[in-house]
């Protein structure tokens, strides 16, 4: 029998899934409970079908090799993105009360924007891409298309695989929905701004420049000890 990389598949088990919880505790907050519970059997479907064990070893870049964070995994990522999401839903609908977005939509959603990511990441993916490109294409799907089949694969809603195919490029051939529309400028704007306070490895934020983004220098250790050092002094004024 063909798998999609002729691999057989992990099995998806409840140690995995508890993984995914505990990397993306956010998860707990959709209130549908059948969204939540598929919303967590996408990323450990999706992680099944690599050699990562959980959602903290995806490294936290945009694309491989491109917006590289110096610090932290893909998890970091998708968590904030939620956030950014789900304040920017709130935001409006506390302005306006008679706007209407879907609040578990804009959540799950973000979380699982990137669910493709496991695989376009996977290094004997990337390794068997690499070798011949003219196989099957480098990569064979990007992660919003991957990301649409596992949202597919586990029985998840249309609304959630239309972020995860559409926030990236591929949704500028569509007309996106509102909580896609918001998950892709706050995943967007979110590798725009780490670039600004220098957060990315310069090699691998080359496109800051196009969006005449000048990444700020980082504190460094020096700095922090200044720093740690005034807010003894000034805890011991106070
Ligand atoms: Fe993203």
């Amino acid at each position: 029998m063909y798998f999609l990389d002729r691999r057989l598949p992990r099995p998806v088990t409840d140690a995995l899934r508890a993984t995914v919880l505990e990397d993306l505790p956010e998860l707990a907050q959709i209130h549908d409970e059948e969204l939540r519970h598929k919303a967590v059997e996408a990323w450990a479907y999706a992680l099944a079908e690599t050699d990562f064990p959980r959602v903290t070893a995806i490294p936290g870049e945009a694309m491989p090799g491109v917006f590289a964070l110096k610090r932290g995994s893909q998890a970091v990522h998708l968590r904030s993105v939620a956030r950014i999401s789900i304040a920017i839903a709130d935001e409006f609908a506390q302005e306006f009360p008679e706007a209407i977005v879907d609040h578990d939509i804009v959540l799950a959603g973000a979380l699982l924007h990137d669910v493709g990511k496991a695989w376009e990441f996977d290094p004997a993916n990337r390794r068997r891409w690499e070798a011949d490109k003219s196989q099957a294409g480098s990569p064979a799907l990007r992660h919003p298309v991957y990301g649409a089949h596992v949202c597919i694969a586990v029985g998840l809603p249309e609304e959630i695989a239309h972020i995860a195919l559409g926030h990236s490029y591929e949704g500028d051939l569509m007309q996106r929905s509102l909580e896609c529309l918001i998950v892709h400028r706050a995943d967007h704007m979110w590798w725009s701004i780490a670039g600004g306070f220098g957060l990315l490895k310069a090699e691998t934020a080359g496109l800051l420049e196009s969006r005449k983004i000048t990444p700020r220098a980082l504190r460094t250790a020096k700095d922090r000890e200044r720093q740690d050092d005034n807010g003894e002094r000034a805890d011991a004024a106070g």
